[in-house]
């Protein structure tokens, strides 16, 4: 009994194949449009200036992954809630100097105070720093004061950020439009203290060998594709669960036809 109910179904299934190949392609077909946004001269976007930047493509992915960067643009485009930002921008150098699977070992959660910990709720020029009162609250801090960071300045604009855990300097000026948003380099992660320091238990060794200038030159944009190769699979695997909806759907609607 339960045989031919099986091989019913499969062939009714094979009859329905090319109806079905279609419609997967249909679902497959419409949503791998380039991922790539091309630069505007509209509204800010926190994805555009680190993209044009290059060699910032990590950062921008935990960006977009954690969908912080719709956050800072909904802020940013918003005149009414006046809100400014700094973002402290880690290379792509600079994630890779850091120990192997540190990042995947984080919480989904945790991931999203490590990327909220390089956005200060303030803009800063370089020159505003010297008026930075430490410790300076992060868009991780919430109303805790925890997440904190230290900012030091001397005579020359020259700024370091301290978390307790790294200590880096600000490595150069990515964007700045004067009013609402700077964007700076760093050639650190800046690893939360409330995250990594030495109670946590994603503590890590804090200043493990960060690669050579030379080779983290030859890794990084290598390890840009991996990660667009990794966004790619996943992209791809979400569009064969939407395919396998549309076959479902396409079943369904075939067995209610008959
Ligand atoms: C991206 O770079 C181009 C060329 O340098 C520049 O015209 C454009 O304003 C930049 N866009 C952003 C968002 O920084
Ligand atoms: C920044 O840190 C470096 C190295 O730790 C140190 O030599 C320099 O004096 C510091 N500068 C400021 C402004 O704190
Ligand atoms: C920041 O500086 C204060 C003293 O000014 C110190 O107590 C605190 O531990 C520092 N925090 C970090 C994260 O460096």
């Amino acid at each position: 009994m339960k045989r031919t109910a099986a091989s019913h179904s499969m062939a009714s299934s094979s009859s329905l194949l090319p109806l079905l190949l279609l419609a997967a392609t249909l679902v497959v077909a419409k949503p791998s449009s380039s991922p790539a946004a091309a630069p505007s001269a509209g509204p800010l976007n926190i994805i555009d200036i680190l993209v044009n930047a290059t060699r910032h493509r990590t950062f921008a992915r935990l960006l977009r992954e954690t969908q912080v960067d719709l956050q800072v643009d909904k802020e940013l485009g918003d005149d009414d809630t006046g809100n400014t930002f700094t973002v402290l921008a880690p290379s792509d150098a600079a994630f890779l100097g850091l120990r192997s699977g540190v990042l995947n070992a984080l919480s989904q959660q945790d991931q999203e105070e490590l990327v909220l910990y390089h956005l200060l709720p303030h803009y800063y020029s370089l020159p505003m720093f010297v008026t930075a009162s430490n410790p300076v609250r992060t868009q991780a801090s919430g109303n805790h004061g925890a997440y904190t960071l230290n900012v030091t300045t001397d005579n020359d604009m020259r700024v370091n950020v301290s978390t307790g855990v790294v200590r880096t300097a600000i490595a150069g000026s990515l964007f700045d439009d004067g009013e609402k948003l700077a964007v700076y380099t760093l050639e650190k992660v800046l690893l939360p203290y409330d995250l990594f320091g030495p109670r946590s238990p994603a503590s890590s060794k804090p200043d493990s060998k960060v690669p050579s200038a030379q080779s983290a030159a030859d890794v990084a944009p290598a390890a840009g594709e991996n990660i667009a190769a990794a966004a790619g699979l996943r992209a791809g695997r979400r569009n064969l669960m939407a395919a396998f909806g549309a076959l479902a759907i396409a079943i369904h609607c075939f067995a209610s036809i008959n």
